[in-house]
């Protein structure tokens, strides 16, 4: 008795992305300039969004120079119509889109508490803020892009969330509730695109852990680079002992966007060095 023939490919073609149009928002930051260029060496053309002019063009540069195909797109997240307007140059000028990663989010100053405040001492307004670039700042652009991928019939979106969102951080009240309703909206999302699009519509998130980037960076380095002490608390709580390099999050994020996942839908794949894992005990 011969084994069934398998109805898709099983090797390493399946997390190709070659021919596909994405998405990047946030690519202008320092993780997504990592991801970009890791999407375009799958074979993928990118659309490099952001609102930095001049970071942008940078991305699409070093995207050109590793052989790839990338496009700026100057857009910001929040604005409903520059969406829109970002979506048409895209479609005009590759015709698709199959894959979107929601990469734009951060911090607000004062959506944090520091140890010599007041617990209540945290801005209601920049809290707000925070909430609203981390979640609709996902929720605008997948609307948007989300809706020509289920004219399409097909289609890929990969929302970045944080450990943040397992467990809210100290200090960082706007940014926890907003990406743990970030990781919310993706559940809620993959059951409806699962249930109206036969499965070939799907929405997945990654959580990263700590990556030393320009957006953390007073939070994790003093002025003479020695580590805070708030440095040193997330590496003793991260079994690796150690912060993430952004490109670590390449590989999980090419598994989400391509056949790789095809039976993927609604989850979000921590990639912290084992820091959820670890009860610090
Ligand atoms: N760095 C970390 O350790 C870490 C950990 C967990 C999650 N994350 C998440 O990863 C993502 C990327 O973070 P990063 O560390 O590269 O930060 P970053 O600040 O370097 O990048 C974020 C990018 O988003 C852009 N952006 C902000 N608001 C925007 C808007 N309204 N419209 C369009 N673009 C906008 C910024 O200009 C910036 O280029 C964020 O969602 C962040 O919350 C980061």
């Amino acid at each position: 008795m011969g084994f069934k023939k398998f109805e898709m490919k099983t090797g390493i073609e399946q997390f190709s992305l070659n021919d596909k149009v994405v998405v990047i928002t946030g690519a202008t930051g320092v993780l997504g300039a990592a991801l970009s260029v890791a999407v375009a060496q799958a074979g993928a053309k990118v659309a490099v969004l952001g609102r930095n002019e001049k970071r942008a063009a940078e991305r699409v540069e070093a995207i050109i120079e590793t052989g790839g195909e990338a496009m700026a797109v100057l857009a910001d997240v929040l604005d409903v119509r520059q969406m829109e307007a970002a979506r048409d140059k895209i479609l005009t000028a590759w015709g698709t889109v199959d894959g979107l990663v929601n990469g734009a989010g951060g911090n607000m100053p004062g959506a944090t508490v520091s140890p010599d405040q007041d617990v209540f001492d945290f801005s209601i307004e920049d809290t707000r803020r925070a909430v609203d670039l981390n979640l609709f700042g996902t929720v605008i652009p997948t609307k948007v892009f989300g809706k020509v991928m289920a004219e399409q019939g097909r289609g890929t979106i990969v929302n970045i969330s944080s450990v943040a969102a397992q467990r809210p951080l100290t200090r960082v009240l706007g940014y926890a509730m907003a990406k743990k309703s970030v990781e919310s909206f993706t559940q809620w999302m993959a059951v409806e695109l699962g249930m109206r699009y036969n499965g070939k519509l799907r929405i997945n998130a990654i959580a990263p852990g700590v990556f030393l980037t320009e957006q953390n960076r007073s939070l994790l380095l003093n002025e003479d680079g020695s580590m805070t002490d708030r440095a040193r608390k997330f590496i003793n709580n991260t079994p690796f002992q150690r912060f993430g390099v952004p490109e670590e999050l390449t590989g999980t994020l090419i598994y989400l966007l391509s056949d790789a996942s095809k039976f993927v839908n609604g989850e979000t794949v921590l990639v912290d060095g084992g820091f959820n894992a670890y009860s610090g005990v």
